[in-house]
């Protein structure tokens, strides 16, 4: 554990308040903000769990009545709380703590939304893993929401089956990810929660990790390129590719 929470101090140390410290891909990031934020009520106490340097949270708090923002890396908590001083318009619902997810210092039922923007596929055990999703179950009231954006090893898999079929390489999983499988993190999050919506960001891998590559093939893809902002706008209206989307949007309602 002490080998991640290095790994992000050494990030905020790097990247700051960069919204790439947490995301190269910040395409991406952008339609991971936009399908959380529209979930959000005006009148929601929410909770950002792995808040990173607080880019999101700081998204979100214009959107909602209050916002806790956590994370365990100490430099993560130091470079949100100098985002939340450089905003131009002073947020007074934005706090931010330093907290491990396993263990969440909060009363239950204290939160109408809580957010991972995958912080979960950075706890280093399916079993760990769990025992995080049932924190964030105790925390969010019985009508509240957990929005979730995590991937799973099929996910993966799929992307990197049809880029094998058209000669691109595999794309590896970082080091430090735990990707769920899809049974299992089924099979359990059934138990403990109804499922409203999942929703994939598909047409956006399908052109940035198939179509983009192809394009500027022996060259290397680039994040910030015209192509991904294009297929950001496409993806947000028309979904598809469902099965290549590494990273989903799960929309959970804890069952008490
Ligand atoms: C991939 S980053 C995502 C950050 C932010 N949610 C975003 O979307 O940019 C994962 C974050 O989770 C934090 N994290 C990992 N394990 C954690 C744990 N056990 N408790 C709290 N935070 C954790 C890391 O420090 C890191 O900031």
């Amino acid at each position: 554990m002490k080998k991640i929470s290095d790994y992000w101090d050494k990030k905020a140390k790097q990247l700051k308040q960069d919204p790439a410290a947490t995301m190269g891909d910040v395409c991406l990031r952008e339609l991971e903000i936009n399908s959380i934020v529209r979930q959000l009520k005006k009148t929601d106490e929410v909770l950002d769990v792995g808040c990173g340097n607080g880019f999101t949270t700081a998204i979100c708090a214009e959107k909602v009545k209050s916002i806790i923002g956590i994370d365990f890396s100490e430099e993560m908590i130091n470079q949100s709380n100098q985002v939340m001083n450089s905003l131009k318009k002073k947020l007074k619902n934005i706090k931010f703590r330093q907290m491990d997810i396993l263990n969440l210092e909060f009363e239950k039922n204290s939160f109408d939304a809580a957010i991972s923007e995958r912080c979960l596929i950075n706890v280093q055990s399916w079993q760990n893993q769990k025992k995080a999703l049932l924190q964030l179950k105790k925390v969010i009231k019985p009508k509240g929401f957990l929005l979730m954006i995590e991937g799973t090893t099929q996910g993966l898999a799929c992307l990197n089956k049809a880029r094998k079929k058209i000669g691109l390489h595999e794309i590896k999983k970082h080091w430090h990810n735990v990707l769920f499988d899809k049974k299992l993190f089924n099979r359990f999050i059934k138990r403990h929660f109804k499922v409203i919506d999942i929703q994939s960001f598909g047409s956006y891998y399908f052109i940035s990790r198939i179509v983009h590559p192809l394009l500027v093939m022996p060259k290397e893809p680039r994040f910030k390129a015209k192509i991904n902002q294009i297929a950001r706008k496409i993806a947000l209206e028309m979904p598809a590719f469902n099965d290549i989307s590494i990273n989903n949007l799960y929309i959970l309602q804890p069952k008490k």
